[in-house]
C-alpha cells in the first residue's frame, strides 16, 4: 500500500503540541497504526501520525474501523516508556480517560467509557482506541507502543455502513478543520498530562468515574463463551469485577472480551 500526500498542504501547521512532540500528516494512508509501527525505529517518542482518511483503519480484536474521509480524526502516538509490560496496559486506559476528557472541552457534552477503550455519548459509539506493543523478544522488555485513537467528529453523508449503523454515533455535526485542531490539540495535551505522571495512576479513579459500565448487566463475549453479567467495579488494576447469576463474582481482564449491553 502506498501512502500518499504525507505532509503535504499540512492542515495542522498551526497546532500546539505538547513539548516534544511532532505531527506527521497524510491526507490517505492505510492505517496510522501500521504507519508507526513500520517506522518504529527511525521515528521519536511523541511523534504522532494524523490521515484524513484511513483505507484499512483497524481496529480492536481483528476488526476493521471505518476511517471515512474528513468526517473523523484519526491519529497515532509513537510511546517508547521506560516501564515494565504489564504497566503498559494501562495506557489504554490512560487514553480513554484522556479522549474522554478532551470530548467534553471541546463539544461541551459529557463522554462516558465502556471498559475497556471505546468512548461512549447518548448511547453510541463515538470513539475506539488501539493500542500496540512492541517488546523484545529475548527479555520480554518493551520497545514501544503505537496508541492510536479514531474519533467520529460528525455523522458520515449517507450515514454509517450497515454493520455498526445501531451502535455508532458521533460527536457533534461539526468536523471543519478549527473544531478537529482544538479537539486534537486538547486530546494530546490531556493524555501528555496523564503520560507525564503515568506512575502516580490517579487517571485509574478517574476512568472508574468516566464508566457507563458500572452497576450494569452486560453480555461477556469471551472466544466462543458468551454470558451475562452485573458490573459491580472497575478495580484498582482496571479489571471488571463481575456478579454472575450464580452469585460467583469474576474478575475481568481486557485480553480478548468484549461486551454488549445499553451504554447510555
Ligand atoms: C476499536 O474501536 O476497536 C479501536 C479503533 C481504533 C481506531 C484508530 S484510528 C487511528 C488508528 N489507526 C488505526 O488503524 N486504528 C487506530
Amino acid at each position: 500500500m502506498n501512502n500518499t500526500d504525507k505532509n503535504s498542504s499540512n492542515p495542522y501547521l498551526n497546532i500546539k503540541l505538547p513539548e516534544g512532540y511532532n505531527l506527521i500528516f497524510f491526507s490517505e494512508i492505510d492505517s496510522t497504526n501500521t504507519y508507526i509501527k513500520e517506522n518504529a525505529s527511525t521515528l521519536q517518542e511523541g511523534t504522532v501520525v494524523v490521515a484524513n482518511h484511513q483505507i484499512k483503519g483497524r481496529g480492536r480484536l481483528g476488526r476493521s474501523f471505518y476511517s471515512p474521509s474528513d468526517t473523523g480524526l484519526y491519529f497515532s502516538i509513537l510511546l517508547k516508556p521506560h516501564i515494565n509490560v504489564s504497566e503498559a496496559l494501562n495506557i489504554t486506559v490512560a487514553a480513554a480517560v484522556a479522549v474522554s476528557k478532551a470530548i467534553e472541552t471541546s463539544t461541551g457534552e459529557k463522554a462516558l467509557i465502556k471498559w475497556v477503550n471505546d468512548i461512549y455519548m447518548n448511547g453510541r459509539k463515538v470513539s475506539g482506541i488501539l493500542t500496540e506493543a512492541s517488546m523484545s523478544g529475548q527479555n520480554n522488555t518493551l520497545n514501544h507502543i503505537v496508541l492510536g485513537i479514531g474519533i467520529n467528529l460528525s455523522i458520515p453523508e449517507g450515514g454509517f455502513p450497515e454493520d455498526i449503523k445501531d451502535k455508532a454515533g458521533a460527536i457533534s455535526d461539526n468536523s471543519d478543520l478549527t473544531f478537529k485542531t482544538y479537539l486534537l490539540e486538547n486530546a494530546l495535551e490531556e493524555f501528555n498530562k496523564i503520560y507525564m505522571n503515568y506512575s502516580d495512576k490517579s487517571f485509574i479513579e478517574e476512568y472508574r468515574t468516566r464508566s457507563c459500565v458500572i452497576g450494569k448487566t452486560v453480555t461477556v463475549l469471551q472466544g466462543d463463551i458468551t454470558y451475562s453479567a452485573e458490573v459491580l467495579d472497575i478495580s484498582s488494576d482496571c479489571s471488571l469485577k463481575v456478579l454472575l447469576s450464580d452469585g460467583t463474582i469474576k474478575y475481568l481482564s481486557s485480553g480478548e472480551i468484549s461486551l454488549q449491553g445499553d451504554f447510555s
